[in-house]
């Protein structure tokens, strides 16, 4: 039994009437790993989005998003990087911050990095504990779902640290897959995946994200398993979805998978607005009378003239003595 269990609805109405016994305040319809379970139970839908900061952490999560994933893509989409392996524990811990500090509804994710979960179990315990201690978050996604990495699951499970799993394509290995392709195409790769989900969930993770394979085996997958079932590229039977935010808002560039629905142009818009700004400045039409300070007239020539001002200023200002 997983320390969650307990909290997947029972069928029909309880026989004591009673509402529960919460023994602490909470932020109502806040999320947690007990809800999202539910969520399943209930057949409701989980919404996810990556943020990487606080201001985009704030408006997914007054726009009702469930789960905030601090993704590694932020190697990507914010760091610049070509793929996700430079990014480090620390990277990760200083955007989770970030986030966790404008959440108040959603749970927010903290994603492994390449490196911090493979040298050892007593390293990964310490890089995930970092998550919920030090950035606040609600638990870590790990990519993966080998012998290995089912091995160390279990002992982040066995400390109360959530873990969300993620099997298909998983970026993280780009090195040994040379490049990024949709997984499951052929039997053995999707027996692969239906395997490792439902190994994952064994193991104790309260929910796998689906990346990029076909919407069959995704739909496989999500009626083996209890736990939910996130899916990106994975077909419209998951139990929830995720997108990188940068992505799904046009605000990243390059190439965007099929699977990307842009909800805005991000870019477009922003750099409209930059380059507005910019000519305005060229133009000397910004900052206008309405956007500057001003001193009240009667203080005008007692504040200039104590300054120094008063005697030989030219008109432009040019050659002023500074204040
Ligand atoms: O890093 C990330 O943003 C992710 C999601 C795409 C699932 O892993």
């Amino acid at each position: 039994m997983k320390p969650w269990d307990f909290a997947l609805p029972q069928s029909g109405p309880r026989p004591d009437g009673e509402k529960g016994c919460a023994m602490s305040e909470q932020e109502p319809g806040k999320i947690t790993v007990p809800s999202l379970l539910a969520k399943k139970a209930a057949g409701e839908r989980i919404a996810v989005l990556t943020a990487y900061d606080f201001p985009t952490a704030r408006i997914l999560d007054e726009s009702g998003v469930d789960i905030i994933l601090v993704g590694d893509s932020l190697g990507m989409v914010v760091l610049g990087y070509e793929n996700t392996i430079p990014v480090t524990m620390d990277d990760m811990i200083h955007h989770t911050k970030a986030v966790t500090r404008a959440v108040k509804r959603a749970l927010v994710i903290g994603d492994m990095p390449y490196g911090s979960f493979h040298a050892s179990v007593e390293e990964t315990l310490r890089n995930a504990v970092r998550f919920l201690k030090e950035a606040g978050a609600g638990g870590v996604k790990i990519e993966g779902a080998s012998p290995e990495r089912l091995e160390i699951i279990e002992a982040l499970v066995g400390a109360e640290v959530p873990v969300m799993g993620h099997v298909g394509l998983t970026p993280q290995s780009i090195c040994s897959l040379g490049q990024y392709k949709v997984k499951g195409m052929v039997p053995d790769e999707a027996r692969r995946i239906i395997r490792g989900a439902m190994d994952l969930e064994r193991a104790g993770a309260f929910a796998v994200v689906l990346e990029s394979i076909p919407m069959e085996i995704a739909r496989e997958v999500t009626a083996r398993l209890r736990i939910p079932t996130i899916g990106i590229g994975a077909g419209p039977y998951c139990d929830g979805q995720v997108l990188v935010f940068h992505d799904m808002m046009g605000y990243a560039t390059g190439y965007l998978p099929k699977f990307v629905r842009k909800y805005a142009d991000l870019h477009g818009i922003l750099s409209r607005a930059v380059e507005d700004y910019v000519a305005d400045v060229r133009k000397g039409v910004f900052p206008d009378n309405a956007a500057s300070y001003h001193l009240k007239p009667e203080d005008a020539g007692r504040v200039l003239r104590g300054r120094g001002f008063a005697k030989g200023a030219g008109k432009s200002g040019k050659g002023r003595k500074r204040v």
